[in-house]
Formats: C-alpha cells, structure tokens, sequence
C-alpha cells in the first residue's frame, strides 16, 4: 500500500532530530576537514553537516581524530568551507526507508533519485547504510543451482542461489557487458546494481544499450561516478548492499551486482590516507582490507526464512595482474572466480572467460554426477588443447601422435562456439549442458553417464608425452 503524502510528510518529521550539537571548522587541509568542539561526541563514522559560506550544507564523516580535533570528509564539494565554519552533528546512523517503487529507478549513494523520475516512495522500515551480515551460524546454506543466463557459467562455473563470485579482469576485457547479460537474463527476482567509481559518460551508455529498458525495469541501480568524493563512492557500495538486503528480507530473491569492488577499494584507500593511516601494499591502507570483508560478507544466503542475495562483483587487475593485493583479498572472500582475459577477447570470443583459471567453489557439489562427467570432460579437452596450443598452432604437432590430443583439436571448436554468447542472447541452464553435449559428440540427456562410446578418455597422466619428437 503507498502511504499517502501526508502520511510520509509527518513520518519524515518525526524523523527529525529535537536537538542539535555544533562544532567549528578549525582547518582545512586538502579534502579533509578539522572539526573542534565536538570531540567528546564524534566517533568514527558519526556524520557531520559542515555550512559553508552562502548556507550550502556539506554533509561529512568522521575518519579519525588528531591532535584533539575530529578528522571529517566531506560527501560534497568544499567550496566555500572556511575557519569557523558551524559543523553540526547530524543523525547518528545514515539510514535509507526503501520501497518495492524503487525497482527501476536509479539513486545516488545517498539513496536519492538522480533518475529525474521524481521523489522515491519510502518504504516503512529503516536500513542501516553500514549493516554487519547476518551472523555466521545462523545463516542459511547457500541453495540450489541459479540459472545466470549465460551458457559459459552455468555450465563450467554453475552458480548457487546465495553464492558470491567475482569477475577478475584488466580494464576493457567486457566485464560491464557480462555484468548487463548477468542482470537481464539471470533468473532472480529482482536486481540491486551498484556501479562504483565509472565514468559520467559510461554509465548513462551502460544503463541505455547495456541494461536497457527491460534490465532497468526490476532493478535498482546505484551510481557513483569516478569525480565523486571518495565517501560518496564508498556509500554507494555499502547502500547496494543495503537494498540488497531489504528485498531479501521481503523473501525476495536477490542478485546483487557491484562494478567495481576495485574502485570502492580505490575510494576507501583514499580516505585511509587522509585519515593518516599508513599505505601498505600498493598503497592501500590496512583498513582496506578490513573493510572488504564487511561489505562482500553482507552478500550471501540470509536467515532461515528469508531470501538470499547472491552477488558477482567485478575486480579490475590493473595490468592484468591477477595477484594485485585486491584482487588477492577478494579472491579469498568469495565463493569463486571467474576470470576474463585479454588474449580471448582480442581473438573475438565474448565473454572472454578463461574456464581453466576460473573457479565456482559450490561445484561439483550442486552438479548431477552426469552433469559433472559431461563438463569434466570438456575442461579436460580444453586443458589438453591448451596445453599443446602453441605447437598446434605453429604446426608442429603431427596429427595421430596422441589420441587425447587428436580428440581436443577435434572437439576445441564446438567447446569454443559453446563459450561464445553474444549479448543479446539468453542461454538456459538445461540448453547449456544439451549444447555442451553436442559439442563433445555425446547423447544428452545420457542414459548412463560415461556410456557412450564417443566418450573422451581419462586424460595422460602427463600431456606432454603427447608432445612430438
Ligand atoms: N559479449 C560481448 N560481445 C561483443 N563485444 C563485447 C562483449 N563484451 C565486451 N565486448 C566489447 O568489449 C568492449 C569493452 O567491454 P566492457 O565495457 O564491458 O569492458 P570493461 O571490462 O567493463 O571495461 P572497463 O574496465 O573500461 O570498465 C565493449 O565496448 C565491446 O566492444
Ligand atoms: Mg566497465
């Protein structure tokens, strides 16, 4: 039921503190703010709203404390904020009210409609920006297999309802292009999209040609672009997270998509440092790391009872090293990766999903043994094929030298045409394993796992006895 206007008017006013508490500007330095006189009441985290010359209201947040004055960053532009400006303590937790009316709209990281679709219905419960995820033993197993609409990973990285993966790739590799095909065809409920850190100009193009009118329509999608203040870039991953969770907990389920957990990284290595903490790896501050976990944790299968938010988060490996300090503490959050790689897509095979190097920890688990046979034995040919690529490539491999060889030079191109989807196309669980099948040769749904005669052998123990004399 919408509440009607009044209603909402009189539920904002109650909303409203009875008192304030002010401090004054006692120095600016960069983009960080000094605030004195409210010591004793700021901790880490507590909001403050600085009035610049002209009463434009800067909305701030505590990062640290030096020499006896509170050290705030601003969510705005400082222009105009001076000595002795009035810096009023604001609530203490940022909360947002969302609402199902919030589905096809988009907001900023304050929860507001930057869409120009008009005021956002609020919804009758409050959610914290910064919640903990729900504790560790309560915690519903993540269910059964979801169908993510794209055939590469439904069959060789097959996703549970609940699950976290991250996409791992170097800038320009289609990680936004997956992410789109991930939020139209995958079958949940409803999306929650959190892009961090993008350019201005990117995310308009991304949310016309990308998401499109349909993806839009049952997601909320959340934007901080990259000249944003690098608070406003860490709420914006935190307010994702956040409505994510509010649609789970209404037994929705929910697929939260965030690109990319590097740039929210990037956001919270630039507030560590103005906070003075000390850079440590690639100079990201040790609270980085602390707080990536608090954010991916957040994702996954809530209590009993309710939905679950399954999450895919991108990660940019600048250079294309995969074992940058982010992509490493990310690696270990989750339940999986998977990786694009460069080499793939500029050979024209999207998505460019390296299958051997990527990783979905609920496998095999989740799989029939028929279903695990059948992709066992496509990641086996790949391994094979890769393995003596560059000898297949420059023709020094004679055909007849090695059976398994022959075998994955004959099935590579089908397993290759079974990974390539293009963007406007929907793949099904069930379609994707029957491809698969047909690709290896084999009768799908197969009566016996293994029966067939076409069949690929266990594979050499060391391939390169295959390798010619
Ligand atoms: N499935 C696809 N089919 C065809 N072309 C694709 C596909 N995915 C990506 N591309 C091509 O790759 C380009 C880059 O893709 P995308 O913008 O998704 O990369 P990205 O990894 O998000 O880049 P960035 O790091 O700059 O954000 C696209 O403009 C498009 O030309
Ligand atoms: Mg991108």
């Amino acid at each position: 039921m919408p509440f009607s206007a009044a209603e909402t008017i009189l539920d904002e006013i109650a909303r409203l503190p009875d008192h304030r508490l002010y401090g004054r500007v006692a120095g600016v330095l960069g983009m960080t703010v000094e605030v004195a006189g409210l010591e004793r009441v700021l901790s880490i985290g507590s909001r403050c709203v600085v009035i610049a010359r002209g009463d434009r209201r800067v909305p701030c947040e505590v990062v640290g404390f030096r020499d006896g004055r509170a050290l705030l960053l601003p969510f705005g532009k400082l222009d105009g904020v001076g000595l002795g400006c009035r810096a009023e303590l604001a609530e203490a937790e940022p909360v947002v009210h969302p609402a199902a009316g919030w589905l096809g709209r988009v907001v900023n990281a304050l929860g507001e409609p930057i869409d120009g679709k008009g005021p956002l219905p609020q919804g009758p419960q409050s959610y914290a920006l910064r919640a903990d995820p729900p504790p560790a033993h309560g915690r519903a197993r993540v269910g059964g297999k979801i169908d993510l609409g794209v055939r590469a990973l439904n069959s060789f990285l097959t996703c549970c309802r609940g699950q976290r993966m991250g996409i791992f790739a170097g800038s320009g590799v289609g990680k936004s292009v997956l992410l789109s095909m991930l939020a139209r065809y995958t079958a949940t409920d409803v999306n929650v999209i959190g892009l961090i850190g993008e350019r201005g100009r990117e995310v308009q193009e991304w949310l016309e040609d990308d998401l499109g009118p349909e993806g839009l329509a049952r997601s909320v999608v959340v934007v901080a672009t990259s000249d944003e203040p690098p608070l406003m870039r860490r709420q914006a991953a935190h307010l994702t997270l956040s409505l994510a969770e509010a649609f789970r907990d209404q037994g929705r389920e929910v697929l939260c998509l965030i690109d990319s957990v590097t740039r929210f990284a990037m956001a919270m290595r630039e507030i560590g440092l103005s906070a003075g903490e000390p850079p440590a790896s690639k100079g990201y501050t040790p609270s980085v790391f602390a707080e990536l976990p608090r954010l991916l944790e957040r994702a996954g299968p809530g209590q009993a009872g309710q939905g679950a938010i399954t999450g895919l988060f991108t990660v940019l490996v600048e250079g294309d090293d995969h074992n940058e300090p982010v992509a490493d503490a990310v690696r270990g959050i989750l339940d999986g990766h998977i990786v694009l790689e460069r080499q793939i897509a500029e050979r024209g095979r999207y998505p460019a999903i390296n299958i051997l190097r990527s990783v979905s920890r609920t496998m095999p688990a989740c799989n029939e043994p028929e279903e695990n046979a059948l992709v066992e034995s496509a990641r086996r040919l790949l391994s094979t094929y890769e393995d003596m690529a560059e000898l297949i490539r420059i023709g020094a491999y004679r055909q007849g030298s090695d059976a398994t060889v022959d075998m994955a030079i004959r099935h590579y191109p089908a397993i290759e045409a079974v990974l390539k989807q293009d963007k406007n196309e929907r793949a099904d669980l069930a379609g994707g394993y029957a491809a698969l099948a047909a690709a290896l040769g084999l009768e799908w749904p197969s009566a016996q796992a293994g029966s067939s005669e076409d069949a690929p052998p266990p594979p050499p123990e060391t391939v390169e006895q295959g390798a010619p004399a």
